[in-house]
């Protein structure tokens, strides 16, 4: 059913360190890494200190005591649980109970526990957009789950494919467990869901029985426009997980995210107590718990934060807006001329999708980085269809704007040069 097989997506990062590694000069749009000028290393070397008083009044010991359980083994199902449950309900709308949250090492671990919980047997799949983030159909592959990828770009027809996929899957002894999505500033697209895709989701997959998983690192990264609600806030049938992750509000190297379970499960009363106590059971066996140091750190700066990071994430806002600006020109200075170069304008995260006149794979890559000294993303690491293969993913968040420009400017040297041999193939 795929065009990739799992095997080539599990080299695919690999591959992709590899180049950059190569070509250390040049300009990369490949990684949607944070921009790290907005990390605020004092203040995080300060927060273990600020949670561990926190930790010792709520506990009622000393500070030295508190300080030892921290660094010690600890809970499975986390630390912090409370300070995220609060700022994921004042964030993100995600109200919930700390016993609900699971914290793991990372979004990644959250994803990858929730796949293999979720699609226990054989004949279970997870489904998801094509294209869509290559860390949710790896932990898939990497399990062994079947990836049924959604292909439909338009809301009405996504909603109707997923009901045609179902019922195909059904007919041939397979069950679809649960959709995998970005509905905010999606990874690679940059697309976003509308308030009433997002509603229409929720009541298929409560009637097919699938659960949600609602991917949302970039959400609190919107330049403009009003945000609709999350999943979670308009799910009132327990179909939605949320996966959450302070890799980009914050920092990767904190690695902490969540998995927050519904209480009711699929309408089952007892189903989310149940999974919390799976993801928990499993994790034990994984990472044991998520580093209760780690934890720690970002316990302090959520205390700092006042439950919100609404404001802490401020300054980096303005930056992704003047880069996605500086990139949307830079675009039109270098490609306008061409109708058949198109790029979309997101309102906000971190990427953009530009269709080019060919298509660009892995030696288009490698030329591009070697000749050229710019590193796109080919949208074929993340697509199971050829039908992509002409777009390239630019991530905006992790260079300035005078790299984003010049990064440009080689980019549109390597069309012109590619749309010059088709050009002499056709004379
Ligand atoms: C859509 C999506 N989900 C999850 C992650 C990974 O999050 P974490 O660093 O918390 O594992 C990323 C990172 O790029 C992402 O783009």
């Amino acid at each position: 059913m795929s065009a990739r097989s799992p095997p080539s997506r599990l080299k695919v990062m690999n591959f992709l360190n590899e180049v950059a590694a190569d070509y250390p000069k040049a300009i990369s749009f490949a990684s949607g890494r944070p921009a790290q000028q907005f990390f605020d290393v004092d203040d995080w070397w300060e927060a273990p200190a600020r949670f561990q008083r926190h930790y010792a009044e709520q506990m009622g010991i000393d500070t030295t005591q508190a300080g030892r359980l921290i660094m010690q083994y600890g809970r499975t199902a986390g630390l912090i649980n409370t300070l995220i449950a609060e700022q994921l309900g004042n964030d993100d709308g995600v109200r919930c109970q700390p016993d609900q949250v699971v914290v793991t090492t990372g979004c990644q671990e959250a994803m990858a526990l929730c796949i293999r919980a979720l699609c226990a047997s054989p004949e279970d799949v997870l489904l998801v957009r094509d294209p869509t983030y290559i860390g949710a159909t790896g932990a898939a592959d990497l399990f062994g789950v079947e990836v049924v990828p959604l292909s439909s770009a338009g809301e009405d027809d996504l909603c109707d494919e997923l009901r045609e996929v179902v019922t195909r899957l059904a007919a041939n002894g397979r069950r679809a467990r649960a959709l995998y999505l970005i509905p905010e500033f999606d990874n690679p697209t940059g697309r976003v869901l509308t308030t009433r895709c997002r509603a229409r989701l929720i009541e298929l997959c409560a009637q097919t029985r699938i659960a949600v998983l609602e991917d949302n690192p970039y959400g609190m990264f919107r330049f403009e426009g009003e945000s609709g609600p999350t999943m979670w806030t308009l799910d009132h049938e327990g179909v939605v997980i949320y996966l959450a992750t302070y890799s980009k509000t914050l920092c990767p190297a904190v690695r902490v995210g969540c998995a927050v379970v519904p209480e009711r499960l699929l309408g089952d009363g007892d189903g989310g107590r149940e999974l919390v106590a799976t993801l928990s059971e499993r994790k034990s066996f994984l990472t044991v718990n998520a580093s209760q140091t780690n934890q720690a750190m970002l316990g302090g700066v959520l205390l700092d934060s006042g439950g919100s990071l609404r404001r802490r994430v401020g300054p980096a806002i303005a930056f992704y807006r003047r880069n996605r600006d500086v990139l949307v020109d830079s675009l039109e200075r270098a490609f306008g001329a061409d109708p058949r170069c198109r790029w979309n304008v997101p309102e906000g995260g971190f990427f953009l999708t530009l269709q080019l006149p060919f298509r660009f794979l892995e030696e288009d890559l490698v030329a591009c980085a070697s000749r050229y000294g710019v590193i796109p993303m080919p949208m074929s690491y993340f697509s199971f269809s050829r039908a992509n293969d002409r777009i390239v993913r630019l991530a905006f968040s992790n260079n300035d704007p005078d790299a984003i420009s010049e990064g440009v400017n080689r980019l549109a040297r390597f069309v012109a040069e590619r749309k010059q041999e088709q050009a002499d193939e056709v004379a």
